[in-house]
């Protein structure tokens, strides 16, 4: 389920040599207001399977009530990063766009507890990774985007407590798989909900065929009445006056097997909207 240290290394290093594009970063934060989209739904003691990314699914989901969380990606690095992410929370900083070049080598470096060998190379990782950054670029490089993403900083303020007791004890299981792949996300489990952030929205995965293999891996994982949250960013394509026929072509795909529903957009930003796909019982 995870790849070795010398396969993470390599993939670093690909990253930094420019042969990846954009769509590698890691997100330090999230660029979603989840406690908007969470706020619209009932996940307690539902089981969830959602993007890692950032983390932030992650820590949403439990702190939401989810009776179990498990985590998926196509970039193997933001497992690693969850481990960070979790080092900087244990030492008070919530947020990786906070953290300042310093005290993120100092916390790196002041770990010494470790509840995996997983996380004990995590952190040779980003020992080593991290000296290749510096003051200037520690929070926007090729590996790790996130100035300026805090967006859900409020709540996340207000839950300050509750997530710094919380994450210590996570070690959440981990898929390195590919949701527009045929071969599937390497789970056989059946999940209530799946929380896919807008996958959609990246490299091609619009087109007819590759919604299709999505659509067909999501029915494979979900409980008869599961749901899949998905968020879109219009600014992704030319802007909100094209979302209609965006969801529309979109739909066409998923209508026959799932409902749809749109969540209030009112607290989004930049027109970013939220839904979700509640199965249908056609058995
Ligand atoms: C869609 S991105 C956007 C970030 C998101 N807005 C957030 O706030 O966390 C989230 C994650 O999806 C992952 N991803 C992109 N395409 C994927 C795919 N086909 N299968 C699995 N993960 C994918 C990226 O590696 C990234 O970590």
């Amino acid at each position: 389920m995870s790849t070795s240290l010398q396969e993470d290394f390599n993939y670093a290093n690909t990253i930094f040599n420019n042969n990846f594009s954009c769509s590698s970063h890691i997100y330090g934060n999230t660029n979603e207001e989840l406690d908007d989209i969470f706020n619209s739904i009932n996940i307690s003691n539902k089981s969830v399977l959602a993007v890692m990314s950032s983390g932030d699914y992650l820590i949403m989901s439990h702190l939401f009530g989810a009776k179990s969380v498990e985590c998926f990606d196509i970039n193997p690095l933001t497992y690693r990063y969850f481990f960070l992410r979790k080092w900087l929370i244990q030492n008070g900083v919530l947020e990786y766009g906070k953290c300042g070049y310093e005290r993120l080598i100092e916390i790196v470096n002041s770990v010494s507890n470790f509840s995996s060998e997983y996380e004990r190379e995590s952190n040779t990782f980003w020992k080593e990774i991290i000296e290749r950054f510096s003051e200037f670029s520690w929070d926007n490089n090729k590996l790790i985007t996130a100035d300026g993403y805090t967006f859900c900083s409020c709540f996340y303020d207000k839950k300050r407590e509750e997530i710094e007791k919380l994450v210590p004890s996570l070690n959440p299981v981990f898929y390195n798989a590919s949701l527009s792949e045929e071969s599937g996300l390497g789970t056989d489990k059946k999940y209530d909900y799946v929380f896919i952030s807008n996958i959609l929205d990246w490299s091609n995965n619009r087109s007819p065929r590759r919604l299709e293999i999505i659509k067909r891996n999501l029915l494979n994982i979900l409980n008869s009445d599961g749901r899949v949250v998905c968020t879109h960013f219009p600014s992704m394509y030319g802007g909100r006056n094209n979302t209609p026929v965006i969801i529309k072509l979109e739909r066409q795909v998923f209508d026959n097997d799932f409902d749809f529903q749109m969540f209030d957009d009112k607290g989004l930003v930049e027109g970013n909207i939220a839904y979700m796909y509640t199965r249908k019982n056609n058995f």
